[in-house]
């Protein structure tokens, strides 16, 4: 059936304009104002709320084993929760093995997602080795999934953790194939040594995550990321960014024309390294990597996300409840599994704590929260706007509304909110994606499976490369 939202101010990265909007085989077909209502069609009253374009986090772990666990959340609740949240599309990160083929892990990824997405998805594909048969393998792999991101960590040593190598050939793959190299920016090696240290001399609290994880670390192998895709003239993303230190070098790398992007998270633009110090074990709530950092740098998140220095908001979206699996950590901080529950109050966070309170405008907030990564991993302009022939994915907003975010009313199956007790200003009260409801006024509508499997566009090339056509939305 075809649908009509009416009385809604209509908000682009670019533009603010009341419109009403016409919804027909999922797509928007018509924009304007005093629309006639096309025979049969629904009428949606959008009136005193924002029409958004639905939200894309571009940064995801579902049902993912990590630190002896695997995530609270998976595909499903998970999916439930990015809806009610604003979150129309998700990119989740698909774990490879070292030895095994990359197809093996892009099916254990697809059979985790199926049936149960509620919401639009794609992978991201991790790599910690180059091979001849990655060499083989993965072109194929771009080509038949649509996988057109490639994830290498410079941290977590013995686990996922690749050497400089394997990064800067990922690199040159990345240039000649077409695709976006994302990186955990952290040296892997140095944290090794500080963490074996700390825990000889006895120091096993939640806080020595942080004090073991210095933002010098991030800096520096920030740095070395965005000085091997300069050489070998490729382009590089880095993930959930959280210091000044970062920053200055994603900075550095652009003003020379290098394309370096950055991410960061709603978590590091709110909360800060002190909390890893709350009594009775509750600080493990707080365990991310990189790690919460002092709260000045927060000022130098919002001041890079507003200069165009950082481009998109990932949740990191990776949840493990605090009993029985952050509390696998208890006498021991470095086997706290790293992560929390960030998927569903992404959106809102960045509503309220940016544009409601003066940081960013809302055209920035489009652009972080949705436009920007819809162009960097190949969904625009399907995805991460609203114009005639995208997909009608859409978040009608209540500015109005105030609320606490809380364990006791959200949506992930994790027993608590990262930002428990924050008062928030606005809220998604319906969502549409594909031009049907998942969310309406408030109640969760859509039915497990729905969500369809994303395959996504090349990164747009340079041209210096003989053969290749280059992607049809050039970019930033
Ligand atoms: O602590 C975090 N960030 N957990 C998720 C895995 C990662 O490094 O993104
Ligand atoms: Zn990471
Ligand atoms: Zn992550
Ligand atoms: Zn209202």
């Amino acid at each position: 059936m075809s649908k009509i939202i009416r009385n809604g101010t209509v908000v682009t990265a670019t533009d603010t304009f009341a419109a009403d909007i016409i919804i027909e085989n999922g797509v928007i077909s018509s924009i304007g104002t005093g629309l006639e209502t096309p025979a049969g069609a629904e009428v949606i009253d959008a009136s005193g709320c924002y029409v958004f374009p639905g939200g894309i986090d571009p940064h995801t772990h579902l049902d993912m084993p990590f630190g002896g666990t695997v995530t609270a959340d998976d595909f499903e609740s998970g999916t439930i929760a990015a809806a009610f949240g604003g979150t129309t599309t998700i990119i989740d990160f698909c774990l490879t093995s070292r030895g095994k083929p990359l197809s093996t892990a892009v099916e254990t990824w697809h059979a985790k997602a199926e049936g149960k997405a509620v919401i639009d998805y794609g992978f991201h594909l991790m790599v910690s080795e180059i091979t001849e048969d990655v060499l083989e393998e993965l072109p194929d792999i771009m080509d038949e999934e649509g996988i057109t991101s490639l994830k290498v960590f410079m941290a977590y040593k013995n686990v996922f953790q690749a050497d400089d190598g394997t990064l800067f050939k990922t690199l040159l793959l990345a240039k000649e194939q077409g695709a976006l190299v994302m990186v955990h920016a952290e040296n892997g090696d140095v944290i090794d040594f500080l963490v074996e240290k700390a825990l000889e001399e006895g120091n096993t609290d939640p806080i020595y995550h942080a004090l073991t994880r210095p933002p010098e670390l991030e800096g520096e192998a920030t740095g070395r990321a965005a000085y091997l895709t300069e050489l070998a003239d490729s382009q590089l993303y880095v993930v959930h960014v959280t210091c000044a230190e970062a920053v200055r070098k994603i900075e550095e790398a652009r003003r020379k024309g290098v394309r370096v992007y950055g991410e960061t998270c709603p978590q590091y633009l709110t909360l800060d390294q002190s909390y890893l110090d709350k009594p009775n074990f509750e600080g493990a709530k707080y365990v991310w990597s990189p790690p919460l950092r002092e709260k000045w740098n927060q000022d130098a998140l919002w001041g890079a996300l507003w200069n165009g220095q950082l481009q998109t908001i990932g949740s990191d979206q990776c949840s493990f409840n605090f009993k029985g699996q952050k509390e696998l950590g208890r006498g021991d901080f470095s086997k706290i599994p790293n992560g929390g529950p960030t998927i569903e109050d992404r959106f809102t966070i960045l509503y309220s704590e940016g544009v409601a309170k003066g940081k960013i405008s809302l055209n920035k907030f489009v652009d972080i929260i949705s436009t920007t990564s819809a162009k960097l991993f190949g969904l625009y302009p399907r995805k991460g706007t609203i114009a005639v022939g995208c997909d009608a994915d859409i978040v009608i907003f209540d500015p109005h509304i105030k609320r606490t975010l809380s364990a006791g009313t959200h949506h992930m199956k994790v027993d608590y909110n990262a930002f428990e007790g924050m008062s928030v200003t606005g809220e998604p009260v319906s969502v549409l994606i594909r031009g049907e409801f998942v969310i309406r006024d408030k109640q969760f509508v859509g039915s497990p499976g729905s969500g369809q499997y994303l395959h996504r566009g090349r990164f747009p090339q340079s041209g210096k490369l003989p053969g290749k056509k280059p992607a049809a939305n050039s970019l930033i």
